[in-house]
């Protein structure tokens, strides 16, 4: 196989969830200028026009669908639909996820932290084994986890907590399933990012600009990164290239995790 061909996502169906904005909107709109139809899925149905817009401009099909990934019974109707409109799904974006809460460990109320660990772990959960039960009779597919560079270590200038432990979780997830699912040809991979300049953190940023830089500053490329670098990374690892990979999570975070 070529590699032109390697890379192609040509006709493939894929599902990012939390495509409404930041990241999510750029792997889907990545997605489909490799070639890929698209179901994405937000908890707000009306906020998904613009990245339904995107997709469509690359001339690919896409679904939009009102999903919260912690319901059981939500998750079950975003895959019966994906499948009932495309016959199968060939890749999952697991993106959906809630901000860092930033509070002490000693103030965080079992709420908060069972909220975070709901949509960050337990979601990519459910996302996952619905779809897994759709390409394990097809032996082939696959999923992409988005971890976070704080699931290796703890953010400096931030309160660590129930966010690092969904992401380090999310690492585990992607290894357990990777290992569990390898004899069924599905290959579970996760990326772990650093900074990237969308809605959580630059309202974080705008609210203490100090700490924007001195965080610019723990980085060695010494930026933030960019929607379109990461997104091209997911469409990779979505491809055949990554036919030999399982379980790995790969690390796009300027080089902040090296000091
Ligand atoms: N930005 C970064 O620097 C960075 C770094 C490392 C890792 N990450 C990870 O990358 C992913 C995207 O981050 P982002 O910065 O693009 O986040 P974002 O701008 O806050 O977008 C989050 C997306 O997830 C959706 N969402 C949230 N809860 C949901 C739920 N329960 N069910 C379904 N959809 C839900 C949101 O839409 P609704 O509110 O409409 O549901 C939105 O589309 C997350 O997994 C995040 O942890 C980000």
């Amino acid at each position: 196989m070529g590699l032109h061909e390697l890379l192609s996502l040509k006709d493939k169906i894929a599902l990012v969830t939390g495509a409404s904005r930041g990241l999510g909107q750029g792997f889907a709109a990545a997605l489909a200028e490799a070639g890929a139809h698209l179901s994405i899925v937000s908890r707000h149905r009306d906020e998904l026009t613009d990245t339904a817009e995107r997709v469509k401009g690359y001339g690919r099909e896409v679904l939009s669908l009102q999903v919260d990934v912690t319901r059981e019974a939500d998750v079950r109707e975003m895959v019966a639909k994906t499948v009932e409109r495309y016959g199968h799904i060939d890749i999952l974006v697991n993106n959906a996820a809630t901000e860092r809460r930033n509070i002490p460990p000693e103030e965080t109320s079992l709420e908060s932290w069972s909220f975070v660990i709901d949509t960050n772990l337990n979601g990519p959960f459910l996302c996952a084994r619905e779809v897994g039960k759709v390409m394990i009779p097809r032996k082939r597919g696959k999923i992409i986890n988005i971890a976070s560079m704080s699931g290796m270590i703890i953010n400096r200038y931030f309160h660590g907590g129930s966010y690092d432990v969904s992401k380090s979780a999310v690492v585990g997830l992607t290894k357990a399933l990777a290992v569990e699912w390898a004899k069924h040809n599905v290959n579970v991979i996760a990326v772990a990012p650093g900074y990237y300049g969308t809605a959580p953190n630059q309202k974080w940023f705008e609210a203490n600009p100090e700490i924007r830089q001195r965080v610019i500053d723990m980085i060695p490329l010494n930026r933030l990164g960019k929607i379109e670098e990461l997104a091209a990374l997911v469409t990779v690892l979505a491809s055949d290239v990554s036919n030999y990979m399982t379980g790995s999570t790969v690390v796009i975070d300027g080089g902040y995790t090296l000091w």
